[in-house]
């Protein structure tokens, strides 16, 4: 199994030997990369639909996991138990969703727990939902595929309030990296907030908070 790099930075992020759970699976690649590669021996498979998990149930019994890998229907982790999985990836989904998984999902709030969160949009959203949640994020990487950047964040509960300033969530944990997809995304951020504080200014708007904002990004770019 080949995971392309979206996929292959959210597998990198999986603590070894854990039971590993898969929301919105779809074609079950990343469980079945994982049990592959030896990282996990055992993994749910969670879809919504009955269509992708059909896809997932090709995959898997393609590669004969289908003793390792159990496939099931579930609405984020409406279908699932506390202490069913350690290592929870919900991947390429919109921000939206992935954080009313969050706030619904109260047993994902224990220290063991680890989720890798790949938002398609809503990353704020994200982020902003972890944090009033006690969550910290410990780590974030920018996946590079063709000319598209993609966020993986992750994140553990921290049994504590987290503070955060409004960069905390428009940039995250990003300043810390130093790889190339990391810089590039920062800028895409910078020039997208620049423009906005630019047409404000422009049409003689209220634009202070966003020119503070925008300076702060300025000093995130290497
Ligand atoms: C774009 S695919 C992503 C597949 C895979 N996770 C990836 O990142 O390549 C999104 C999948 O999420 C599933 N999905 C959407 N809403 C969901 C929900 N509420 N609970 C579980 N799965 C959901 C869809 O059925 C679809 O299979």
């Amino acid at each position: 199994m080949k995971l392309d790099s979206r996929l292959m930075a959210i597998a990198n992020l999986v603590r070894k030997d854990k039971s590993f759970a898969d929301i919105g699976t779809d074609h079950a690649y990343l469980p079945v990369y994982l049990v592959e590669r030896g990282i996990i021996n055992r993994a749910i498979a969670a879809d919504l639909r009955v269509g992708p998990l059909e896809n997932a149930k090709a995959t898997v019994e393609l590669y004969g996991y289908s003793d390792k890998i159990e496939l099931r229907l579930s609405d984020g982790l409406k279908n699932f138990n506390e202490n069913e999985a350690d290592e929870i990836a919900v991947a390429g989904m919109g921000g939206l969703l992935i954080s009313q998984f969050i706030n619904e999902t109260k047993w994902l709030k224990n220290p063991d727990i680890h989720l890798i969160l790949q938002p398609m949009t809503h990353i704020e959203d994200v982020r902003k939902t972890l944090f009033d949640n006690g969550f910290i994020i410990d780590k974030e990487i920018v996946a590079k595929d063709g000319n598209k950047l993609y966020i993986v964040l992750s994140a553990y509960y921290y049994e504590d309030f987290t503070a955060y300033t409004q960069l905390d969530l428009i940039v995250g944990r990003l300043p810390q990296n130093e790889d190339e997809p990391s810089k590039e995304y920062l800028h895409k951020i910078y020039y997208k907030y620049y423009k906005k504080y630019c047409a404000l200014k422009n049409s003689n708007k209220e634009c202070d908070s966003l020119e503070k904002i925008v300076k702060e990004l300025k000093k995130c770019l290497k």
